[in-house]
């Protein structure tokens, strides 16, 4: 899969893919990753990607001619989708990144805060993406979010393939609690159940977790999803307990 970055500060994410996971796919031919100069797409001797709001106001827009010129070069793949990163945009979700893993590209136009030219929502993008519900001073930062979250989802990037299905969101639930050692540390207790040998035991505890974790949390995420009549009797046990404690 090939991301392409659209920004007017590439030196922000220069160093944001050459450490970890994300390198180690790159290194593998699993992704690519090329961040694009918009400046690189202009024509001017000031090389301006921004200009003066028409009917006033304060900050600069991003002009739409370098963004839509950088688009065209770049799009090479027919199922390539392009984002604008605002604060506007669709929440980013786990199910999106899931969704755009399958793609051969994703180009993401990173905006400024003071806006961008309409006309490149409106008629060069599948879309707007948000990562959520506050404003940062330009999309990079979001851009390095989604690259991260969707390259998760390509086959192979991530070493053991269990480990994305047992993640936080990807069954609709919070990942349960992990322990390593030391198994006491300053009267802090590892759960005696992970050393009881019983794998079946040990997976019911974690999906008890899970779904604790989750109800506790993020209700609001555990209202979408199914239950499974296991999860349902685990939920009114746990409920239950939490009424228990409440009323001790
Ligand atoms: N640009 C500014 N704020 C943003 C946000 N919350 N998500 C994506 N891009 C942004």
């Amino acid at each position: 899969m090939r991301f392409d970055i659209i920004t007017i500060f590439p030196e922000i994410l220069s160093s944001a893919f050459s450490a970890g996971i994300i390198k180690k796919a790159i290194e593998k031919g699993l992704l690519e990753i090329k961040v694009h100069n918009l400046r690189d797409y202009t024509h001017d001797k000031h090389r301006q990607v921004d200009d003066r709001p028409y009917g006033g106001g304060e900050g600069m827009v991003l002009k739409p001619e370098p963004i839509f010129e950088a688009v065209e070069k770049i799009k090479i793949y027919p199922d390539a989708v392009v984002y604008l990163l605002s604060p506007q945009g669709k929440r980013f979700t786990s199910e999106l990144a899931r969704q755009l893993a399958t793609k051969s590209q994703l180009i993401l136009i990173c905006g400024r805060y003071e806006g961008v030219d309409e006309r490149v929502a409106q008629y060069l993008v599948d879309g707007e993406l948000s990562i959520g519900d506050y404003v940062l001073t330009g999309g990079e930062p979001a851009a390095w979010v989604i690259v991260d979250a969707v390259a998760r989802f390509i086959p192979g990037v991530v070493g053991k393939p269990q480990s994305v299905i047992h993640d936080s969101f990807f069954n609709g639930l919070l990942d349960y609690p992990h322990y390593t050692r030391p198994r006491e540390f300053r009267g802090m207790k590892v759960p005696s159940v992970l050393f009881s040998g019983d794998h079946e035991k040990i997976l019911r505890w974690r999906k008890r977790k899970a779904l604790e974790k989750t109800w506790r949390l993020r209700p609001d995420i555990l209202a979408q999803k199914e239950l499974s009549s296991e999860e349902k009797r685990l939920l009114d046990d746990i409920i239950k307990e939490g009424e228990r404690n409440e009323s001790d």
